[in-house]
């Protein structure tokens, strides 16, 4: 818990080094042609983040945003343990929670065919290339409540935070907080049913999958009013030249930067993740 809690304000500095690693389009510098960092690289220049006051680390980052992990962390599908698979009942009570919270940073929000939960400011150039940020709302059995829920609730505390200080509208590019819907696989075995919809690369066969009561994705979805097709598919994919980076606040998942008393670690590598089925 206590590394938890100080991974908070860390994130914050760390979107704040976006926000002001360059100051190419401050007034006070002119738009020289020697600069390697055109200004659309930076989400608000340096000027506009002076005065953002500590108290605001305490009040969202740290006190509401551990409240929200522990409110998450009992939106379960059973007692007694923590566990929310794809679309079900808590996965869907989870999404309605999660949205309001964007809502309340001032974020623009919906939940696209693949349950994915969006929330977006376009600040002052819609066509520019976001920033994502998310994580996802699903867990395995009996999980942990930092687990995913951590990079969902601090992005959108440190996206309140903008917005208490009245900078959403001075940003120079989108930012979109997306909480997948699905990055476990344990409902039906099959990992990243929402972030493999937006990267373009789930077949649409997957729509046949089936869970363990014989229930296909197809009909998953129908039941959350949600018509599958292959054309549906193909409509969440965001094309590439759309996005300019994406950043992940998780939890770690071994016991490396525990030992070392660190509270904060850069991951260089990214695992493959892949469920095989024996006869
Ligand atoms: C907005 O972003 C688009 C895409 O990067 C760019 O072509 C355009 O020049 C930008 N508009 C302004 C006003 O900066
Ligand atoms: C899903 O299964 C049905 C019935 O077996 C089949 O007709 C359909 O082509 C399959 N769809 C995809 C996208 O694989």
């Amino acid at each position: 818990m206590a590394s938890s809690l100080s991974l908070l304000p860390l994130f914050l500095f760390s979107l704040s080094f976006l926000v002001s690693s360059s100051s190419s389009s401050s007034s006070s510098s002119s738009s020289s042609s020697s600069t390697t960092t055109p200004s659309t690289d930076v989400l608000l220049g340096n000027e506009e983040l002076e005065g953002v006051g500590l108290e605001l680390y305490e009040e969202f980052l740290r006190d509401e945003a551990v409240s929200r992990l522990n409110e998450l962390g009992k939106v379960s599908d059973v007692d007694g343990y923590l566990e929310r698979t794809f679309m079900s009942p808590a996965s869907v009570k989870a999404a309605s929670v999660i949205r309001q919270w964007m809502e309340d940073a001032g974020l623009r929000t919906w939940v696209d065919h693949m349950g994915n939960v969006h929330g977006r400011v376009d600040g002052m150039n819609a066509s520019a290339p976001a920033l994502l940020i998310g994580s996802h709302l699903d867990t395995v059995v009996d999980a942990g409540k930092f687990d995913g829920a951590l990079g969902i609730i601090s992005a959108i505390s440190a996206v309140k935070v903008l917005k208490v200080i009245n900078k959403l509208e001075m940003l120079k590019r989108p930012i979109e907080i997306i909480a997948f819907s699905d990055e476990e696989g344990v409902r039906f075995q099959s990992t990243f049913l929402g972030s493999a919809a937006i990267s373009g690369i789930l077949p649409a066969s997957s729509l046949n999958i089936s869970d363990k009561r014989g229930k296909t994705l197809k009909d998953v979805l129908h039941e959350n009013s949600v018509e599958a097709t292959e054309e549906t598919l193909l409509q969440l994919k965001y094309q590439p030249h759309s996005i300019w980076g994406y950043v992940e606040v998780h939890i770690e998942q071994g016991p490396v930067l525990e030992l070392a008393g660190l509270p904060l670690g850069v991951v260089k590598g990214i695992a493959g993740q892949t469920r095989l089925k024996g006869n």
